[in-house]
């Protein structure tokens, strides 16, 4: 049984529950062929030109449709079904989430790994990993012999976000004075965000095995260590708030010169940022590539303390270390998880790692139409 009425039209779906749709939103959804392109689901016509206050001419409900005549005399056809998967869509939509899990252990990051061949085949598994990734902001893959690394990006996310170095970079160790960056050294490098003098950062970075020996899966300096900035700005907002409240509205500067591309980066930003409540929605910290050189007189002593204070708090035990392997492949929140690594100079030690971005907005995109694929 249907029933029109002034604003809405009142369904019975087939769970019984009555359901109400507004007449402007049924006909914005009109599924026709003259009203959208069915194969791509686009929409021939822009919303804004439907009256909000259009009303059914006529509405006729058979067993599982509801067909609805409008003014014009444009006839509209709905299955019952899709109505009620709008109905659910409408109720599930949960209010403002913010799904991200700071880390308790390192070692729940490690407990947690997911195969190279599952993420390939497995769309569950693929879902599984980037619900994980955007959750706990860091998804760890072990690589297996065939794995390729061009294969399992585009797997993730499509394409990855280029950056000043590239599509990707390979982390080759080059001579001091040939090089724009001390990544591509043996030389260790403290706890950071990657590219923290663009405006906007990468949203995510991936690290992969790409050359690794043995020596270097057995040498502990060989590790790249993670740990979540967002976990220890909570605790730093815990435990010493003054800390918090300097570090998230007195900024700093990132700069990075690069001679041969002709051109100097520089970002100017709090090292903890917040929203308008005063939530964590992001962290920036490069202390390689760090300058206080603006910071105001007064604020300079509190500003050097309170930095740090937070850097105390991201010592070896809230770190999850990873030993390379050939074909892993770690992707991780830069905007939340800081990564560093130990001095691997050693002789006999081959450790070559490539790295590239994501942006969250293709990680999401993706996630989503897998999601639809398997439900
Ligand atoms: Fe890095
Ligand atoms: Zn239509």
């Amino acid at each position: 049984m249907t029933t029109g009425h002034a604003e809405f039209l009142s369904a019975e779906l087939p769970s019984g529950r009555v359901a109400h749709f507004h007449w402007v939103w049924l006909r914005d959804s009109c599924p026709c062929e003259e009203c959208r392109n069915i194969h791509a689901k686009q929409k021939y016509f822009d919303s804004a030109t439907i009256p909000a206050d259009i009303t059914a001419s006529a509405v006729r409900q058979t067993a599982d449709r509801v067909e609805i005549i409008w003014p014009d005399g444009h006839r509209s056809d709905y299955p019952m079904r899709w109505l009620a998967e709008r109905e659910a869509q409408r109720l599930a939509r949960p209010p403002a989430p913010d799904g991200r899990i700071p880390w308790t252990s390192p070692a729940a990051v490690a407990d947690h790994r997911f195969a190279y061949r599952d993420i390939m085949a497995d769309d569950s598994m693929l879902v599984a990993a980037l619900d994980r990734l955007f959750r706990h902001g860091i998804l760890v893959i072990d690589g297996q012999t065939d794995a390729d690394s061009d294969a399992l990006c585009a797997r993730l996310a499509g394409f990855v976000d280029r950056s000043y170095f590239g599509e990707y970079f390979d982390l080759e160790t080059k001579p001091d004075d040939t090089t724009d960056s001390i990544s591509f050294s043996t030389r260790q490098l403290p706890m950071h965000t990657d590219i923290p003098y663009y405006t906007v950062p990468p949203d995510y970075q991936f690290l992969y095995g790409l050359d690794i020996n043995a020596a270097a899966t057995a040498a502990t300096d060989g590790r790249t260590r993670f740990a979540d900035g967002l976990a220890a700005a909570h605790r730093l907002r815990e435990a010493d708030p003054e800390a918090f409240r300097v570090l998230s509205t007195i900024p700093v500067t990132y700069r990075a010169e690069y001679r041969a591309a002709e051109k100097i980066y520089e970002n100017e930003t709090t090292i903890i940022r917040t929203d308008h409540n005063g939530e964590v929605v992001g962290l920036v910290n490069n202390p390689t590539k760090m300058y206080f050189d603006t910071v105001p007189f007064e604020s300079t002593i509190p500003l050097y303390r309170a930095y740090a204070t937070f850097k105390g708090l991201l010592g070896d035990e809230v770190c999850y270390f990873h030993s390379w392997h050939p074909g892993d492949m770690i992707v991780f929140d830069n905007r939340r998880i800081f990564h560093g690594r130990g001095e691997f100079g050693a002789s006999g030690i081959v450790r070559t790692l490539r790295g590239g971005y994501f942006s969250e907005i293709e990680l999401a995109a993706r996630a989503r139409f897998v999601a639809e694929r398997i439900s």
